[in-house]
């Protein structure tokens, strides 16, 4: 399969830095073929001009859409599957990545009028979150999070989709972290290599 990678991180000292690296790894043993839009180190503009809100929000029609939006929907066009690797923030994406879906999935791509976007094989998110998963369950915060990615952003984008958890990953208690991560980094690298 071939695989886009949505990867969005502030920093290469993260753990979430080092999922993303398991998990290419996993795809690498496993022959699949992907490209990855690195969206900190490719400094992607995530803000919304005014002229693509006017368009998007059905004010104005002409307003072309930027190449740097449609150098990511060509990535898509071209990839079987899309798989995003972030940290959550606030109980969402960090904001440069909820600004590419603000531009990427733009009318007229991802929705009316005549949305050009291909259904994808498989959409998969990989989150790393500082909060045990039975605390995101507890508190409503992971089906949120599901809701809003599943469910809106994916809903009929692609045939199977999926969101994977890496919890209890802040540095309140080391001891635990640490063995919580090497569970998890093992898991990514399942995931690359089951994809
Ligand atoms: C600004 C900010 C907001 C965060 N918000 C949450 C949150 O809402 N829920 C949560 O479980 N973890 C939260 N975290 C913890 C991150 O998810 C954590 O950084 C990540 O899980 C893994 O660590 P890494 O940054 O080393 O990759 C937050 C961290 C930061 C910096």
């Amino acid at each position: 399969m071939k695989i886009f990678v949505v990867y969005c991180h502030p920093s290469k000292n993260s753990f979430t830095y080092q999922v993303k690296e398991e998990f290419l790894k996993g795809l690498r043993d496993a022959n699949h073929t992907f490209i990855v839009s690195d969206l900190y180190e490719m400094n992607f503009n995530s803000e919304l001009s005014e002229g693509e809100y006017e368009r998007e929000a059905f004010y104005r029609s002409e307003i072309p859409v930027a190449n740097d939006v449609l150098e990511e929907q060509r990535k898509i066009q071209e990839s079987d599957a899309i798989v995003f690797i972030y940290p959550v923030f606030w109980t969402e994406a960090p904001a440069k990545l909820v600004g590419w879906f603000d531009r990427v999935w733009s009318s007229g791509f991802a929705y009316n009028p005549n949305p050009q976007m291909k259904v994808l094989k498989k959409a998969l998110f990989i989150l790393s979150a500082g909060k045990t998963m039975e605390s995101l369950e507890e508190t409503g915060e992971a089906n949120a999070m599901r809701t809003v990615m599943l469910g809106d952003r994916i809903r009929t984008r692609a045939i199977e989709k999926e969101m994977i958890m890496f919890d209890g990953t802040s540095h309140w208690n080391e001891a635990e972290r640490n063995v919580r991560i090497i569970e998890h980094l093992k898991t990514a690298y399942n995931l690359g290599v089951n994809f």
